[in-house]
């Protein structure tokens, strides 16, 4: 058996204290597999620990602090001193990307970060090893667990947003600050990183367009659901005409689509290709004993001696002008030729509705159409035209859907 392999931690919080752990429980059984005993040789905390002294014992290490300061100094000192890394850090590799890829680079040693994208669902794995021959078209799914259970939640309960939210922190799937993962930000971070694999482009967060699900009401999901749709917080990284397009928007989609099932916090991401059709890979997307599992594949990858290749071959255009269908939600005056009015303006913007659900209230009617696919810009211009109708009691809502119906 050759020499222990020398782990340094920088942190050691939810996953950081999982993965010392593992390492523990597991070390016999990689050490078998790969023929070095993993051992945890120094561990830096606020309180504890010394990264000068870390840096010089460790043969990997291992960044769980999360943010990118001074995760990010610390991450290139390591590669700089020709040391490999793990990270489990979304916003510092989709942030610091191409600094962080270029230090691996020149030291010759990997950098890994399975963990940063879906947690435990292997991904990255997936994009740059199983497909990395392979002309990926679109991957996309539901990358952030907090939002998908705030939204499960809302589906089944009828509750509000801000009631789901709360349950969501009692239960520990939304953190006491839970901004970036419900305005989208958190999600856009994995999008960018998923892109930048995918398409072997520098896309960075700036790349990535991103809504939130704050704005989303208990009555559009209750239509929505009287149309068979169901709503995600999706992050959509695809190719189009002209170049790439990178997203993250609250969208419906039908039943059948085989992303629809994915409840409560978990992720689900599906990859396109023409030579694979689709697969899809779900499972928890969070969690210190699940996100070390994927934290301690990436160090027995590193230890098997295998290094991805995470060269960026080209910059490509990144488009923001795409093609969506809509569900639009109108709180109406109930008086005839509303209707008529409403389509009329959809059809001078060549916007064609699919389908209609109609209320009345009082004097009052909610309408709730969804629309067949087309330029973003043109239903952006019917939705400004709309707005400014008299007959109009509210402020309309828009929200995106997949048309796609899988069978
Ligand atoms: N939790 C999850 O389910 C999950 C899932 C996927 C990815 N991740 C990612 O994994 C990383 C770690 O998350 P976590 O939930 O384990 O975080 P956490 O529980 O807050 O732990 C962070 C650890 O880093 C240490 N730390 C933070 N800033 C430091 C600094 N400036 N100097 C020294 N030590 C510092 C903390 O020290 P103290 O102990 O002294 O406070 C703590 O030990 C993040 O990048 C996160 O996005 C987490």
């Amino acid at each position: 058996m050759s020499a222990p392999l020398q782990i340094g931690l920088l942190g050691r919080g939810t996953v950081g204290g999982a993965l010392h752990e593992l390492v523990d429980a597991r070390g016999e059984e990689i050490a078998a597999i790969t023929g070095r005993l993993p051992e945890v040789c120094g561990v830096l905390r606020r309180s504890e620990g010394d990264i000068g002294e870390i840096l010089e014992a460790a043969d990997v290490v291992v960044e769980l602090m999360g943010g990118t300061d001074p995760a990010r100094e610390y991450v290139l000192r390591a590669l700089r001193a020709r040391k490999h890394v793990v990270s489990a850090n979304k916003q510092l590799i989709a942030q610091h990307g191409d600094e962080l890829f270029e230090a691996a680079r020149d030291a010759g040693v990997q950098l890994r970060f399975e963990a940063a994208v879906a947690g435990v669902v292997p991904v990255i794995r997936v994009i740059q090893e199983s497909l990395a021959a392979t002309e990926i078209t679109k991957v996309f799914g539901i990358v952030n667990g907090t939002t998908n259970f705030i939204l499960s939640e809302m589906a089944s309960t009828g509750a509000s947003y801000g009631e789901t939210l709360a349950r969501a922190q009692e239960l520990g799937y939304a953190e006491a600050d839970p901004t970036e993962d419900v305005n989208g930000a958190d999600a856009a971070a994995k999008m960018a990183i998923l892109a930048r694999l995918a398409f072997h482009s520098p896309v960075g967060l700036d790349d990535v367009a991103f809504e939130g699900i704050e704005e989303i009401q208990p009555d559009d999901i209750a239509y929505a659901k009287e149309l068979g749709l169901s709503l995600k917080l999706l992050g959509v990284a695809e190719r189009v005409e002209g170049g790439i397009s990178v997203r993250v928007f609250p969208c419906f989609l039908y039943r059948g689509h085989p992303l629809a099932p994915v409840e409560g916090p978990f992720n689900a991401v599906m990859v396109e290709a023409p030579t694979i059709t689709e697969i899809t890979m779900s499972g928890p997307g969070a969690g210190g004993t699940e996100t070390a599992t994927a934290v301690l594949g990436d160090i027995v990858s590193i230890m098997s001696g295998h290094a991805p290749v995470h060269e960026a071959r080209r910059r490509l255009e990144i488009v923001r002008d795409i093609s969506s269908s809509f569900y639009l939600h109108l709180e109406v005056a109930d008086r005839p030729g509303v209707l008529a009015q409403i389509t009329a303006v959809l059809g001078r913007n060549e916007v064609s509705v699919r389908s209609v659900v109609q209320r009345g209230h009082g004097d009052e009617a909610r309408l709730v159409m969804v629309m067949h696919e087309g330029p973003e810009r043109r239903f952006q211009s019917a939705l400004e035209q709309i707005a400014g109708l008299d007959f109009l009691r509210a402020a309309p809502r828009a929200i995106r859907v997949i048309e796609e119906e899988f069978v």
